[in-house]
């Protein structure tokens, strides 16, 4: 079994991701030692840059007592242009999964249809679902759960947010999202999550009485040369204290990380005492253990 999509694995079975993600950190937590995957080998093969989610993932399989080994596509054959079915069918041959962070998600897949073993998503143009996986625990663990939760998601219709709308029509809980015109998320994936899911006029329609305020940059990577004329697009699409104070009073603040202060977030609320961007990040250790755990053993 693959992890490319949030829609891959249905409510029941997030549901059991997030009971052992708990559960592992809490065992971090009292010095215990969770050594599920010994001797499994995890490989990583990246084609954008990445912190948290390579980090944690490496460290997920060394506390799990495997290891991991990151391939750069700069000082691999895969850079330079070697097939993707090639590298598939014999990265299968020598590790137990692999992570790939691509460009078109159609990469991805072909990716994981020439592979033997679990192939998880680190982030495509089109979906990064692990990211969003934690972000629900971390809502679980300051929310008490996620259901009844109102979460908002202002800013750009990427990756993140395609994620987020396959939870929300998954899990149930009600998404907002205020996107600039010309920067909606994918059509299709907004058709299939139902009615929990909705498109607003503006930022402030989006944070209104909102428990989760959930943002993300305004160009992505791949999208540089595009950076000057999104900051024009994308002006209005802020958090700022003026926006947090349309949420509810106890809302979070949510930011996958790496942000870019003073353009989606300011500095005072990503800093300030509504923020866990921090608990956030840290939970995608926790979360990668339970993922790897679900796909690997
Ligand atoms: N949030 C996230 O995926 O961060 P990295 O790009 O650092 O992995
Ligand atoms: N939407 C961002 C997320 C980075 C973790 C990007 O794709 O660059």
């Amino acid at each position: 079994m693959h992890f490319l999509t949030i829609s891959d694995f249905d409510k029941k079975t997030i549901d059991g991701l997030l009971k052992i993600a708990l559960d592992v950190k809490q065992r971090l937590k009292r010095g215990i030692a969770h050594h599920a995957l010994r001797g499994k080998v995890l490989g990583l093969i990246f084609e954008k840059s990445s912190t948290r989610t390579r980090v944690s993932f490496e460290v997920a399989m060394i506390q799990l007592g495997g290891s991991a080994i990151f391939i750069s596509h700069r000082d691999s054959q895969i850079g330079r242009g070697e097939p993707v079915k090639d590298t598939a069918r014999v990265m299968s041959r020598y590790v137990d999964a692999m992570v790939i962070r691509t460009f078109g998600h159609d990469i991805i897949e072909e990716f994981a249809a020439h592979s033997t073993i679990p192939v998880i998503n680190g982030l495509t143009d089109l979906h990064h679902p692990c990211q969003v996986l934690s972000d629900i625990l971390t809502i679980v663990e300051k929310k008490g759960g996620y259901e009844g939760v109102n979460v908002c998601w202002i800013g750009d219709g990427n990756n993140m947010a395609n994620s987020w709308i396959e939870a929300a029509g998954i899990l149930g809980f009600k998404l907002k999202l205020a996107c600039p015109a010309g920067h909606l998320p994918d059509e299709k994936i907004l058709k299939a999550a139902g009615a929990n899911v909705t498109i607003v006029k503006t930022p402030e329609d989006a944070a209104k009485g909102a428990d989760v305020l959930n943002t993300d940059v305004w160009a992505s990577m791949g999208q540089e040369a595009e950076a000057e004329k999104r900051k024009e697009a994308f002006k209005d699409y802020q958090i700022n204290s003026r926006i947090l104070g349309l949420a509810r009073k106890d809302a979070i603040v949510l930011h996958c990380l790496p942000a870019h202060r003073g353009e989606e977030i300011t500095d005072d609320v990503i800093e300030g005492p509504n923020s866990c961007v921090l608990d956030e990040a840290e939970n995608r250790l926790h979360m990668q253990k339970a993922i790897l755990e679900y796909l690997m053993r």
